[in-house]
Formats: structure tokens, sequence, C-alpha cells
């Protein structure tokens, strides 16, 4: 009976803000900044956010009128570098710098939020298309594809020749030509929608309906190009332009959506390794291209996402400014898929630093003398240590699991290092060799906000055999095996230790645990 009754009431009392499904501050941020839901928790006496909170100004940064001061990043991004009088500017200006390189200013600078009417209607049935500089992000209602040409059996990846003249389209009020074929200019597959949209034709006749439509998708659709699915490291350059495209749109990050995976490849996307991660967008399961073949198929409210291979994109070649770490935008994406996959912390713990080790069992690359680190570490004071890999028979959230419960990642240059995005806001990461590949993970650590480490002493690193590019043959440090002086390996780990310990999040989190723990004592 008390069962029940408790059921019962969690029923009534769950609360519209539960619904949104969002970790406290990023929900703070959505409602207050979202005009519809500041407005219903404005009226709703039991809304949890209080008024104060929902009146403070602050902002996430992309939005026209929002000044660094008073976005989401405003105190996270940390520049280090010396502020010379006159020349490099002062700390405040760094940040800034780097806010619009990697941050929310990013979703503003070239015009990747910029809205372009390029098809208008004034009637709840026409056709709308709305896109940024370069057709990167467009948004569309009432428009349809047709898949004739697709082909599906004999399709290649990253055809950019699928939609032809006439093959999309809708019905608009006012359609501007002019201003589309200005955007066409960047029809790379992995770049824009440009190769599509250039066949943008508009018609009197056409409405969604099924004289028009095969296939019709009610709810709103993201409809995504997708590179090849199985680098962790392209993977996720995906999800975050996915998630920063979602702001520029305005969404409440809404899951009753539907998922439209744009692979031409024959055998679709699939997705093997990473597909747990779309529930974070999405609580239906993803539709492939390939079973469109041959129809024509129509939305009636299109989020066509920035891609993964822009130029200067987020974070796949973007540049950044020295010194400086902490995107807000990354540390929020971090915590929305963290806390939508139920990925929990359940650290740190009182007196110990947790440190994983990352093991590869590929053919090149492999840590030589993992096991003599590794009880290296399980002698070093106050260190519970751990090995994992990766591979494919670990579920994804499983790993993501155990990464999150890491406060030092330790691990070799390649793309299992993605992982760092997913690491608590006060670890440290050691790419215990770069492979002369000097600024891939460095800058991604940057980007989440994370410390990096990595080896720099050549003369205690060992190199198994020379390395050579198995196509070219021509050596390289990528093709080959290491192992690492042991003392010089505690030295460094030595220094994330203590910059874990020191960290405030980390001070704060750590003497709630301590709280908490001498609590369940005293009960006992
Ligand atoms: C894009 O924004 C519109 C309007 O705010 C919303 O209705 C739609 O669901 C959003 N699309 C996605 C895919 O989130
Ligand atoms: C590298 O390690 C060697 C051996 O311990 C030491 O003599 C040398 O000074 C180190 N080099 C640097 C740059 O720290």
């Amino acid at each position: 009976m008390r069962l029940l009754m408790f059921c019962l009431f969690s029923i009534v009392f769950s609360h519209w803000t539960d619904d949104l499904d969002l970790p406290r501050e990023l929900l703070e941020y959505t409602v207050r900044n979202s005009p519809d839901l500041r407005k219903k928790c404005e009226e709703d006496p039991h809304c949890p956010i209080q008024r104060d909170v929902l009146s403070n100004g602050r902002c996430w940064g992309h939005e026209e009128g929002c000044p660094f001061e008073r976005s989401y990043s405003a105190n996270r991004i940390s520049c280090t570098l010396p502020v010379q009088k006159g020349r490099i500017q002062s700390r405040e200006v760094q940040q800034e710098h780097f806010f619009d390189q990697a941050d929310w200013g990013y979703l503003r600078g070239h015009g990747r939020s910029e809205r372009h009417q390029i098809c208008e209607s004034s009637d709840q049935e026409g056709t709308r298309l709305v896109c940024s500089d370069h057709l990167a992000h467009c948004t569309a209602e009432n428009i349809f594809f047709d898949f004739s040409n697709l082909n599906a059996r004999h399709s290649k990846r990253y055809r950019d020749d699928v939609i032809q003249p006439g093959q999309v389209g809708g019905n608009c009020g006012k359609f501007n030509k002019q201003l589309l074929d200005a955007h066409t200019d960047r029809q790379s597959y992995l770049q824009s929608w440009g190769a599509e949209f250039k066949h943008f034709e508009s018609s009197p006749s056409f409405v969604v309906d099924d004289d028009n439509c095969d296939v019709i998708f009610e709810r709103p659709t993201i409809v995504i190009k997708l590179d090849a699915s199985i680098n962790m490291f392209h993977h996720f350059c995906v999800f975050i332009n996915l998630y920063a495209s979602q702001h520029i749109n305005g969404s409440i990050f809404d899951t009753d959506v539907d998922i439209l995976w744009w692979d031409t490849f024959s055998n679709g996307f699939v997705d093997p390794y990473f597909k747990p991660a779309w529930a974070a967008f999405s609580r239906h399961t993803p539709v492939e291209l390939t079973s469109l073949d041959g129809k024509r198929v129509c939305f009636r409210k299109a989020l066509l996402p920035l891609l993964a291979r822009q130029r200067y994109g987020m974070y796949y070649n973007m540049p950044m400014t020295d010194g400086c770490t902490g995107s807000g935008l990354m540390q929020a994406f971090s915590h929305h898929m963290l806390h939508r996959l139920r990925v929990l912390q359940r650290g740190p713990l009182v007196d110990k630093i947790r440190v994983t080790i990352l093991s590869r069992s590929t053919m090149h690359r492999r840590i030589i003398n993992e096991k003599e680190l590794f009880s290296r570490l399980q002698s070093m004071e106050g260190v519970e240590a751990r090995i994992v890999d990766y591979n494919g028979k670990v579920p994804f959230l499983d790993q993501l699991e155990q990464t999150h419960n890491s406060d030092i990642f330790i691990g070799m240059h390649g793309s299992g290092l993605t992982h760092l995005l997913f690491l608590p806001d006060w670890a440290a990461i050691f790419e215990i060799y770069n492979c002369e590949d000097e600024s891939c993970y460095y800058d991604l650590a940057r980007l989440r906000g994370v410390r990096y480490k990595t080896w720099s002493n050549m003369s205690l690193l060992t190199r198994h055999g020379e390395g050579r590019h198995p196509h070219n043959g021509t050596p390289h440090a990528k093709f080959t095996d290491y192992s690492f002086d042991v003392d010089e390996f505690e030295r460094i780990v030595g220094q994330l230790i203590s910059h874990v310990k020191r960290h405030p999040q980390f001070v704060e989190e750590r003497r709630k645990m301590r709280r908490k723990s001498s609590g369940t004592k005293q009960e006992l």
C-alpha cells in the first residue's frame, strides 16, 4: 500500500521540467532561454527554477545580444598565456578569442547561425527553408526529397549525386532562388547541404499528402549526412555538431523526433559500436536512407544540422588559441550526453584517485610494458588502478561508465582517447605518447577543459621496430609499439594526481562524499 501511494505521488508530482530530461544547470539555461518554457515556468507555482534564476540574464552565448560576460562559458574558460602589455591582450580578450573560435561564439561566427529565408510561406501547409551561410545548417518545413536516384543496392559512400534537379522541393509562397544560388558554393558531401539543395524547386501544386508522398515524417526529423561510423573521434564530431545545431535551432532537446541517417552506402550506416549514444537525441530508432530507396519522402519539419567535416569545423580542423582551455559548449555537450545516457558518477572516492589505463588490442601502438606500468600504479599510495580494453565486446555505455569514473585516464594516441570528452570536469588525461601527432588530443582536451600531459623525454621511451606506413612504406611513428620508463611514468602520473587533488570541483565533491560516508557510519 505504501509503495502504491508512493508511486501515485511520484506520478502526480513528476513535473514537466523533469520530462525535459536535462541536468540541473542545463535545464535552467534551456528554460530561461526558450520563450515558451520561460513563460510556462513563470506561470507555474511549482516550477523548480526560482524567479531570480529565471531572470538572471544568463544566456548560452550563441544568441544575438548575448555578451560573453553573461554566457554559459564566462567563468569556465581559463587562459594561462602571459599577459603582455600592448601585445597579446588582456586575459578577457584571450578568453573571448577562444570563445569565438571554439565555444558558443563559434556558432555565431562565419554566419553559422545566420538565417537566410530561401523559401517562405505564410500559411501552415506551405514550405519554408531557412539556412545559414553556405547552407551549412538548415531548417525546413513541408519539403520532400525524392530518392529515385539512390539505387541503394549498388550505392557507394559519400555520394553527392543522389538528389537530381527537381528531386527536392516544396511549395513556397516566395522562393528566393538567387539567395539559394549565392550559398551553394560549398558542395563537398560533409561540408554542407549544397549538393542537395542546389536542386531545390518550388511547385504550386505540392502539398504534403499521400498523393505527393510515399512516406511522410510527421514528427520533427533530424536529417543527417554521416561519416563512417567506426572511429570514435570522427563519430563524436558528428554528435557535437548535432548538439550545436539543436542549439542554433532553439530546440528544447525533445527526443520525440525522428532521425534519418543519410549514409549513401549500400549497407547503410548501421553504427555497430556507438549506436546507443543516439538515444540522447531520439527515443525512436533511426531510419536508414537505404530503406527509403526509390521513394518520395516528405517532412513536416526537418533539421539539417552542421556536418562533421566543415572547413574549420567544430572540432575537426579547428584552430584554437594557445594557452586557453574549457569550452562551455563542449562541457555542456558532455554533461548532456552523460545525463541522458544515465551514466552515473560514483566518485570521487574519499581516499583514492581512480587511474585507468586504456589498453589497445590492435596491431600497432601497443604499450609493450603495460603490465609493469600497471603494477607501478598499484604500488602508488592512494591510487586505485584499473586497465580497460574498449574493444567491440564492451558495450559502449559500459565504456562511458568506466571512463566517467576515472580521475586520470591514460592511453596511447588513438581514437579511443576521444573518451576524454566524458571524464569528470576535474580529471586529467595522459596521452602516454602522441606518436608525433601533437595537437589532436591536446586540443580535444583543451576543448573539454581537462588537464593534458604527454611523454616528452624521448630518451626514456623505447620504440619497438621502426614503424612503416602500411600503404606507402614510409617511416611512421603511428605504426609501431612502445615501452616507457617506469620512474618517469610515475613522475608524470604523480603530477596529474596533484592536479586532480587541487581541482576545486574535486575538492568540493570529495567533501560531500566524506560527509555522506561519515553520516552512514553514524547511522550504523
Ligand atoms: C527545431 O525547432 C523547432 C521550433 O522550435 C522545433 O519544433 C523542432 O522540434 C526542432 N527540431 C528538432 C529536430 O529538434
Ligand atoms: C631525460 O631523461 C634523462 C635520463 O633520466 C635525463 O638525463 C635528461 O636530463 C632528461 N631530459 C630532459 C629534457 O628532461
